[in-house]
């Protein structure tokens, strides 16, 4: 049986954190994956998260199952935090699933259930497993322009264009805020625009939001997200707490399902915890846990939002950094959207023999696109990559 198995192209992004591993030099640089680290190249835990860990090992009496859809106290603490008071609990149908990744791959495959000639418009470039999820489930994906590579920010009228061919029951997939991987974002402005048009042409938004509080802040980051609820009729949000929760390895996403219709709750509810059970049965739950103590208890929120802050603040730091060390280098203001961009990514459109040259002279790490996560960075080596980047003539 297994000689008829074909051997499958690697994820990009996982087969270069194996080749940065790989790499003996001791100068090196990951820019890679999207794991966020401090100044000293470590992805901390959170204090809050530790303190909610030991109170939760003192109280936790049972790893008896919890229900299908995960631990109800999770759902109703992640959606207090994305959705803020854009919809009442009742038109929330929601699920914990295993990540981020667990909530998109549910949502794609509740979209198969409820419309299979759905099609998916994502945004060009997106996160690749968005599209190799896609392909892996064969549903139809649609790209719609989004990055001017010149000026390092949204084509939005491009996009607009392109979003003009969605038809009715088309899935719209944007990304909440801080987009992977370019670092480009919508203006308030332009995620209303980008709501008019979707309801004009009867397509159903699906928002990935997986680094609420890298951006702007926990509240402006989700500014998008709730515009989006609160303006159109259905929507699906996949939400992870891998990132600003730093639980990365304990597989924490909440899978949303929004309808203005509570009277559609009770079977959107069902088929989510259905998609569960035919999954993987229960979703993991003490990264859930985690996430919902540090929610619900005053001192360990304060404490996490203001960790947060610190990490967001120290990218933005970085970015500024970098953009100004490569204007000094440069002699050119052509980066200067590094320090526009939001998120942990920026997309720096060097050519892929630039990143090649960048890995194989400097052991400089970054995905094949240019992407780099601004989290790998610090104050030392900032101006270490802006003068490789200058060296290898990008
Ligand atoms: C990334 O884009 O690097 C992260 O979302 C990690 C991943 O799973 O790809």
């Amino acid at each position: 049986m297994f000689d008829h198995l074909k051997e499958l192209p690697a994820d990009k992004i996982l087969a270069l954190m194996q080749a940065y591993k790989d790499d003996p030099r001791e100068t090196k640089i990951d820019l890679g994956v999207g794991v966020y680290k401090n100044a000293e190249g470590v992805t901390p835990i959170m204090r809050a998260i530790k303190a909610a860990e030991k109170r939760w090992w003192e109280t936790e009496e049972t790893k008896a199952y919890t229900g299908l859809a995960g631990d109800p106290a999770f759902a109703d603490a992640l959606i207090g935090l994305v959705l803020g008071d854009s919809a009442h609990r009742d038109q929330v149908a929601a699920v914990a699933t295993p990540g981020g990744t667990g909530a998109v791959r549910q949502a794609f495959e509740l979209v198969k259930m409820a419309n299979s000639g759905a099609r998916v418009f994502v945004s060009d470039p997106t996160w690749p497993n968005h599209l190799s999820i896609l392909k892996h489930l064969e549903m139809e994906t649609v790209s719609y322009r989004y990055f001017d590579e010149a000026s390092g920010g949204v084509d939005f009228d491009g996009m607009m264009a392109d979003l003009g061919a969605v038809t009715p029951g088309d899935i719209v997939l944007l990304h909440g805020c801080c987009h992977n991987p370019t670092g480009a974002n919508l203006t308030g402005p332009e995620w209303d625009a980008v709501i008019k048009l979707i309801n004009e042409t009867g397509a159903v938004p699906m928002i990935d939001i997986a680094y609420q509080g890298f951006g702007d802040g926990l509240e402006a980051d989700a500014a998008g997200t709730r515009a989006v609820v609160a303006g159109c009729p259905e929507v699906l949000i996949a939400a992870s707490c891998s990132k600003n929760f730093g639980i990365y390895r304990e597989r924490t996403g909440l899978l949303m399902a929004v309808s203005h219709d509570t009277g559609k709750h009770k079977v959107t509810q069902g088929n989510l915890a259905y998609l569960n059970r035919q999954n993987f049965s229960f979703p993991p739950d003490h990264g859930a846990r985690l996430v919902s103590l540090v929610l619900t208890t005053p001192d360990l929120r304060a404490d996490w939002e203001a960790e947060l802050e610190d990490v967001r603040l120290g990218m933005l730091d970085l970015r500024k950094q970098l953009a100004a060390e490569l204007q000094r280098l440069s002699g050119s203001d052509r980066f200067g959207f590094v320090g526009q961009h939001r998120g942990m990514f920026s997309r720096l459109g060097l050519t892929p023999d630039h990143v090649e040259a960048l890995r194989r002279d400097h052991a400089i790490y970054m995905v094949g696109d240019s992407r780099i996560n601004i989290a790998g960075l610090n104050q030392t080596t900032v101006p270490i990559l802006a003068k490789a980047i200058v060296a290898v003539g990008a």
